[in-house]
């Protein structure tokens, strides 16, 4: 646990296989968003210094391109053991860094030693093909394809804050497991319990140089980062702006990018209102609602919606609210400027007429969960991501207007319905824009094994474990001319 005197923590580069300060001589520090002081400080990195470590990768991957499955799988799975053994440690410089509670922390580092050593399971029985040319017309059967997935070579992982850990991880083992080596930038609040993962990595003797934590302010290092001709695929996880941003910069190169969100929580009036509930609330308020897939409106169907609003307020009101130490649901957010843009937000629906439920009360990053009802198409809350704890309910007098208003955001990650009509359920979310609905059940990104997939404007590609490892290679094809 997090001792009153607090030590700072201290993240450097890891290039080449070695800690190091940056020649910049410039730190970053990080302040906890609960304890609202300085918990340790980051590296700034140089451009020059960004150029050692993919040249570094650029080595270190040819070789490990010839290395077996076996031989990479051993590395991998010794990182996992090395997550597990550090637990609590890694556990609680998330807490401090990121303000997630100690429970969620230690779930997320569970979560992604699980992750690692299903990729080396899911890895070692990924077959190529074999095809046969006289399959095709006039084709011959003198001639047939070897089909293999061969890696792409540097992959640069860029990580969000909010699962500093699980996130990253998510792209670094399908990328070393594939044969890439990896240039990781975590987002810079995350980028402390960013290197207690790397040093846990560390500790599995990867080859020098195939892993590289680079630190720094996105704003400053990321363009050339996504520029650096080095760079041989992206696979980048935060917010749509940013996305957007990083795609018009990136080269011909493949990318990944999985963004934001605003899934709904769709009511119907058959639905069970209770369980409905219990599943809004926490997928709208876990973690403060600072998750892509977090439920951030719901669209509920008239005759049901007063029922609803009062079992979601009941729902609330069992939050436990505070300090992430005491293992709070709903916690400080990340930093002052995520909650003045939440307040902004419910300040607006409100001036705009929306009605509060419960909540709308603040203490420096410690935001009540609110529910606003009576929240309409007008209102930014209706339409932006808050990443924050503050939840809209938009009444709807049919499925058809459900839908359009569904369809009409600019994001689409996911959805939830919840509804008893098996069939209605699928009518709806075969209309439904977005990467995977949920019947009956939280939006959410697990199990890590399914596909995970954002459109429009939250994503481009597919993650999931097997996709993610497709995602970091490509295919080759090898002829042979047999003399039949
Ligand atoms: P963010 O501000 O977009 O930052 C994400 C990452 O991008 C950070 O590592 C950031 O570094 C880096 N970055 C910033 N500017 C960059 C640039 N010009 N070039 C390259 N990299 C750059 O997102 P966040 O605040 O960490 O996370 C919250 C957002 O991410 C939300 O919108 C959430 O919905 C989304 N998210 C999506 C998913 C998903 O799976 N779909 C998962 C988690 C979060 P710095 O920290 O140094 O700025
Ligand atoms: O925002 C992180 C995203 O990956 C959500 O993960 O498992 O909380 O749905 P999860």
């Amino acid at each position: 646990m997090v001792s009153n005197t607090l030590t700072l923590l201290a993240s450097e580069l890891y290039i080449n296989g070695e800690w190091k300060k940056s020649k910049s001589e410039q730190t970053i520090e990080i302040t906890s968003p609960y304890l609202y002081k300085g918990i340790g400080k980051v590296q700034a990195i140089t451009q020059q210094e960004v150029d050692e470590a993919i040249s570094f990768a650029q080595v270190a991957q040819k070789e490990w391109a010839q290395a077996s499955l076996q031989q990479r799988a051993s590395h991998l799975y010794k990182w996992a053991d090395a997550l597990l053994a550090n637990k609590d440690e890694i556990a609680t410089v998330i807490m401090l860094e990121v303000g997630k509670s100690l429970n969620d922390a230690k779930s997320e580092v569970s979560r992604t030693v699980d992750f690692i050593r299903y990729v080396v399971e899911e890895a070692l029985h990924m077959h190529g093909e074999s095809m046969r040319g006289d399959s095709f017309p006039g084709g011959s059967k003198s001639k047939v394809a070897i089909v293999e997935r061969v890696p792409l070579g540097v992959v640069l992982a860029i990580s969000p804050f909010n699962y500093p850990v699980n996130l990253a991880a998510a792209k670094l083992a399908p990328a070393l497991m594939a044969g890439n080596a990896v240039i990781f930038k975590p987002a810079t609040q995350g980028a402390l319990s960013g290197t207690k993962m790397i040093e846990a990595l560390h500790l599995a003797e990867f080859p020098k140089g195939l892993v590289n934590l680079v630190t720094g302010r996105g704003s400053e290092i990321g363009d050339y980062l996504v520029e650096h001709k080095g760079i041989d695929m992206i696979s980048f996880t935060g917010g749509t702006d940013t996305g957007l941003h990083l795609a018009k910069k990136s080269a011909m190169i493949p990318l990944v990018l999985e963004l934001g969100g605003k899934d709904p929580g769709i009511v119907r009036q058959d639905a069970d209102l209770q369980e409905a509930a219990k599943q809004i609330i926490s997928g709208a308020f876990s973690y403060s609602g600072q998750r892509c897939t977090a439920i951030k409106r719901v669209l509920v169907h008239d005759s049901v919606a007063d029922e609803l609003v009062d079992l979601l307020k009941r729902e609330i009101d069992q939050l436990v609210v505070g300090s992430p130490v005491n293992g709070s649901t709903v916690v400080p957010l990340i930093d002052e400027q995520a909650a003045d843009f939440v307040q902004g937000l419910i300040d607006d629906a409100i001036d705009k007429g929306a009605v509060v439920v419960t909540g709308n009360k603040r203490d420096r990053n410690l935001l009540h969960p609110t529910l606003l009802d009576h929240v309409k198409e007008d209102m930014r809350l209706a339409w932006e991501e808050p990443f924050g704890p503050a939840l809209p309910i938009i009444r709807v007098s049919s499925d058809e207007q459900t839908i359009a208003l569904a369809n009409a955001s600019e994001f689409g990650l996911q959805a939830s319905i919840f509804t008893k009509d098996i069939n209605k359920a699928f009518a709806i979310a075969n209309q439904i824009e977005a990467g995977a609905v949920q019947i009956n059940g939280r939006t959410e990104r697990g199990p890590d094994h399914f596909p995970f997939i954002g459109v429009k404007k939250s994503g481009m590609g597919v993650q999931g474990i097997r996709k993610s490892i497709e995602s970091m290679t490509r295919e080759k094809v090898t002829v042979l001319n047999l003399s039949v």
